[in-house]
């Protein structure tokens, strides 16, 4: 039963939600995007339109019907490249981006994310000096001032970058499904983003494990907003993207596995990443036995992933309800700055369609 806020009212005896109002069914590729030249990255994850302008997508006739197949495509192969994409404007880069959520069956409430924290004083700004509260900077000439501080620092341990696998704002009730990251600028080498495919993770894992994992729920805290906030002595942003995403506990339960609501596949989802704190209702022990299981198989399977070498104007778009995204934080060992801007559109509350499958079952493709 549908409620008000375009979200089901079905939940499971764990207390999952189990379906999408606002996508009830997944959707199907209608073949708008077949001229388009393209390469997959990898055979499991990701593609690249090495030719398409996403301005030409936008004021194509039927730009509705390729955008909603762009949105199928990304979900499918879970991430998708662009290149050269000079003529691309924020303000486009924003409308490529909630269309791409809109037209694939977002809760029609939703929008744009709003970073919780937009009103920090040290906040980037866009290469133009303004600042804008849908976009998300990223620039490695910040990054190195926080490496010169920690380099002070006596390493205990060596470096361990799997800290950086995260999927994006997830700390929120209503996390992002499509997030669209453009590099303004690159080094000539360095920076490089790397996706996960939660599709391929779940399935490499056995069914009965699945079975049991399909039962948790994890808790995504994020207390430094909040900490942010009151030492900057200025006001939350809210709501962020969902009337769901308001206040400042930054601490929703979500599944460990969730179905895509475009494709229909099933994913780990919250079992690991950044924001992830904890699975709950198991022991401390269990806890960390199963987030280190799903990070030694995301850090084990390198087939499973998708590698950017960023170019300058490069795009890559993702959904981030069926992959995790790291950074390679080496860009202060070249010369050349990096900046990046990005903005995230926001779904549906995480939910597990219990007649969903793996990619895998769903394509006829033999499990390994
Ligand atoms: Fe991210």
């Amino acid at each position: 039963m549908p409620s008000a806020n375009g979200h089901s009212n079905g939940v499971s005896s764990h207390g999952i939600p189990t379906s999408c109002a606002s996508c009830p069914e997944p959707i199907k590729y209608s073949g708008s995007l077949d001229s388009y030249e393209y390469f997959e990255i990898t055979p499991i994850i990701g593609r690249e339109y090495p030719k398409v302008r996403v301005t030409e997508v936008l004021n194509a006739p039927n730009a509705e019907q390729q955008i909603r197949d762009f949105a199928v495509i990304i979900s499918e192969r879970g991430v998708v490249f662009f290149r050269d994409q000079d003529d691309l404007n924020i303000a486009d880069q924003k409308k490529f981006c909630d269309l791409v959520g809109k037209y694939s069956g977002r809760p029609e409430e939703n929008g744009l994310h709003v970073h919780p924290i937009y009103r920090d004083p040290g906040n980037l700004t866009l290469p133009d000096g303004t600042t804008d509260e849908n976009i998300y900077v990223i620039n490695s000439e910040a990054q190195k001032k926080i490496y010169a501080t920690m380099k002070r620092r006596a390493p205990t341990e060596p470096k361990d970058l799997s800290r950086e696998w995260h999927s994006d704002s997830t700390f929120e009730t209503a996390p992002s499904d499509f997030s669209f990251l453009k590099m303004e600028s690159t080094p000539p080498h360095g920076g490089d983003t790397l996706w996960c495919s939660g599709y391929e993770i779940y399935d490499r894992i056995s069914p009965s494990f699945r079975s049991y994992l399909e039962t948790l729920t994890a808790t995504c805290a994020q207390p430094v907003f909040k900490t942010a906030a009151e030492v900057g002595n200025y006001a939350m942003m809210e709501p962020r993207g969902s009337p769901l995403n308001v206040g400042d506990e930054f601490a929703p339960s979500h599944p460990v596995v969730r179905t895509n609501r475009i494709t229909g596949w099933k994913s780990i989802f919250a079992g690991v990443g950044l924001h992830v704190t904890k699975i709950n209702d198991v022991y401390n022990f269990e806890d960390q036995m199963i987030r280190e299981y799903m990070l030694r198989l995301i850090t084990r399977n390198h087939d499973c992933i998708a590698r950017m070498k960023w170019t300058r104007n490069a795009c890559a778009i993702w959904n981030n309800s069926c992959v995790w995204h790291a950074a390679t934080p080496d860009t202060h060992l070249v010369d050349g700055v990096r900046t990046g801007v990005r903005a995230s559109s926001i779904g549906e509350v995480p939910y597990i369609d219990p007649k969903s499958t793996g990619r895998r079952e769903a394509l006829g493709i033999p499990l390994i």
